[in-house]
């Protein structure tokens, strides 16, 4: 078989050349249903409109073990109460596969915790790469009200994504902004691996 040829790409396309990407995921406030600490303002919010949290362009690659994954995340600015915009968030499948992140604009924190529940928060901003080990669901989060939260990510092919497990227990930690400032405060819905759902 005939090896794929080398390609190059720019990260950083404008508006109108973002189509060179394969794949453009948008998610919505209304895919996040039970993801937001404070469900009132997420019912309100989801009233008035089904707002864009996030996007994601994908180079689309065979999901194959040496293949490597790779796009651009876009976080926009926002809140749902306190609590700022931020991405789903998923282990990956394949447990033992990375990730990493470089980011490129904005301002941000990555929330990530492994299956025992040992938790990290690292900072993003423009020039540094995150690196996410085997093992630990990551989320992206944008702290910054006025700009877009900017990030290329690599992972290896058969990554695979899993969403249920953080759909049910949650992240043990919240990004919210409290009086102008960023703090981290502790789930009170966060359910412990293994545990089912707190309510
Ligand atoms: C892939 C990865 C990123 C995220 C993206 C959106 O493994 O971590 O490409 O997929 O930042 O977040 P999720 O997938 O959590 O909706
Ligand atoms: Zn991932």
């Amino acid at each position: 078989m005939k090896p794929d040829e080398p390609f190059t790409l720019e990260v950083l396309q404008s508006e109108a050349t973002l189509s060179r990407y394969d794949n453009h995921i948008v998610r919505t406030l209304s895919s996040m249903k039970g993801q937001y600490a404070d469900q009132a303002a997420y019912d309100a919010m989801l009233a008035e409109q089904d707002t864009v949290l996030y996007e994601v362009y994908e180079v689309r690659r065979p999901e194959v073990p040496g293949e490597l994954l790779h796009g651009l995340s876009v976080v926009h600015p926002g809140k749902v109460g306190d609590e700022y915009f931020m991405t789903k968030g998923h282990f990956h499948t394949v447990l033992e596969t990375a990730e990493v992140y470089y980011c490129l604009r904005g301002r941000g924190v990555m929330v990530m915790e492994t299956p025992e529940g040992d938790w990290a928060i690292e900072e993003l901003h423009p020039g540094r790469v995150l690196y996410v080990p085997p093992r630990w669901a990551h989320r992206s989060v944008n702290t910054s009200l006025d700009e877009p939260l900017l990030t290329f990510f690599v992972y290896p092919g058969n990554s695979g994504h899993d969403y249920g497990t953080i759909e049910q227990q949650g992240f043990r930690k919240l990004v919210l902004c409290r009086e102008d400032q960023t703090v981290y405060i502790d789930n009170p819905n966060w359910s412990p691996p293994g545990k089912g759902h707190a309510d």
